[in-house]
């Protein structure tokens, strides 16, 4: 299992170019499912998440491949076996999101459970509770989840929780239901607008994506289409942290600025100075940030998939930073392996208390979930002397080419085999 290697205690300085968003991404690629023409898609990151879903595709019997120029094709004209075995969906719990397509198009599907995850419970409750409301009669057998429908029947849902593949989910299943779908509590996540993009270039009917109620009026087939996956906002911000946490400066084009308000918010607050552009982002820090306070929340609100880099800052920050993490029950698990640098953290329930320390310690530390390990390679890159981090498979998921920016970026990082 390899590792990655930095030497850290110098501050981050030159210029990357953000990747397509992963989150972004694997819901867009179920979408092929819908349509029995090509779905081509650009700035779809090379990252693992991406080649599972392929894989997952592909065994249903679609055609993926990635053209000269980048793009990925993806071709639903037959699907032979709408069903998602466990040990794909086991690796990647957004392999979910192919049970709500399976089912408008194939009027069946067998979807693993994808179970409990290091981060928390995540239960698929919602998506079972909006599907079943359409008309699909479903039953959970050895870990199975089994859904019939011959057509599903557009509805009024009231989502308890906003859940952001729940919502994914639910839309595409709308798309080619019968009549009129009214998603309430809907995700505002921009990566549920840039699906929304994605299938209205496919001819479906959406109103409301980016707000928290989506209307979709269920059309009898798709076609194909071409689209551009948006930035990834959770790798512009963990540069951006990183960047702040070392007292560095980066400037970062291909980004979207508009999804990064909250993230920008505090890094502003930190003591950063951060000018943006219409596709770049630039920021500087002088000296030690000030420490930060935050509450997860669902968009527009601090994304959870932000916090475990902004306590990495907040370890070496002037005061203290109280993190309360809203979202999911057991995400904090940097925590300890940040301590191992010498970092200051308190955990009461779903709340951290940071202290922050003049200066982190290199030391072995192990990665347990993606977010966690990009937060110890941000403190790995403030920190004096040699971090190892173990366990990377997690940072490959969804960091695309993590070594080379950072390396580019002036640090001393490597991987060992
Ligand atoms: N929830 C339920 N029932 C459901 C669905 C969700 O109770 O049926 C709860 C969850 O347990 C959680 C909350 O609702 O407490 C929100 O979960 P959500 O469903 O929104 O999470 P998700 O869709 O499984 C996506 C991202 C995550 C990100 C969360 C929150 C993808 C593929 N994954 O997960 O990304 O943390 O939204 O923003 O879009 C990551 O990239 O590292 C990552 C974990």
């Amino acid at each position: 299992m390899s590792k990655l290697r930095i030497n850290g205690g110098r501050p981050l300085d030159g210029a990357a170019q953000i990747s397509g968003a992963k989150n972004s991404a694997l819901p867009i690629m179920c979408a092929a499912l819908l349509s029995a023409r090509p779905l081509t898609l650009g700035n779809v990151p090379h990252l693992m998440d991406v080649a599972t879903m392929s894989k997952l595709l592909t065994q249903m019997g679609l055609g993926a491949e990635r053209a000269a120029n980048g793009d990925m094709i993806l071709d639903g004209a037959r699907i032979v076996d709408p069903v998602a075995p466990y040990e794909l969906v086991r690796t990647m719990r957004a392999s979910i999101l192919v049970l709500g397509p399976l089912l408008a198009r194939c009027g069946r599907a067998k979807v693993s459970l994808p179970g409990g995850c290091a981060i928390g419970q995540r239960p698929v409750d919602q998506h079972l509770k909006g599907l079943t409301a359409m008309g699909a009669s479903i039953s959970v057998e050895h870990g199975y989840i089994h859904a019939h429908a011959d057509r599903l029947r557009g509805t009024r849902i009231v989502m308890d929780v906003v859940t952001v593949t729940g919502t994914e989910n639910l839309m595409m299943a709308a798309a080619l239901a019968q009549g009129k779908t009214i998603l309430e509590n809907a995700a505002r996540e921009p990566e549920v607008t840039d699906l929304a993009r994605c299938l209205i270039a496919m001819g479906a009917r959406i109103e409301g994506a980016g707000s928290d109620v989506i209307r979709i009026e269920g059309v009898p087939e798709l076609g194909g289409a071409r689209h551009s996956v948006m930035p990834d906002r959770i790798e512009t911000g963990t540069y951006l942290a990183a960047a702040a946490a070392t007292g560095g400066r980066v400037r970062l084009t291909g980004v979207d600025c508009d999804t990064l308000d909250a993230t920008l918010d505090k890094l502003r607050e930190s003591g950063a100075r951060v000018e943006r552009g219409s596709d770049w982002v630039s920021l500087e820090m002088n000296g030690r940030p000030r420490a930060v306070s935050l509450r997860t929340a669902p968009y527009p609100a601090f994304a959870t998939d932000m916090q475990a880099q902004f306590m990495a800052l907040d370890t070496v920050a002037d005061g203290t930073g109280i993190i309360t993490e809203t979202i999911f029950e057991n995400r904090f698990m940097h925590a300890l392996e940040l301590q191992r640098l010498g970092a200051d953290i308190t955990i009461q329930g779903n709340t951290a208390i940071v202290k922050g320390v003049e200066r982190l310690q290199g030391a072995a530390v192990m990665a347990t979930d993606l977010r966690a390990s990009a937060s110890l390679v941000i403190a790995g890159l403030v920190a004096e002397g040699q971090t190892v981090i173990d366990r990377i498979y997690h940072l490959d998921r969804g960091y695309e080419s993590l070594e080379r920016k950072l390396a580019g970026l002036g640090a001393k990082i490597d991987r060992l085999p």
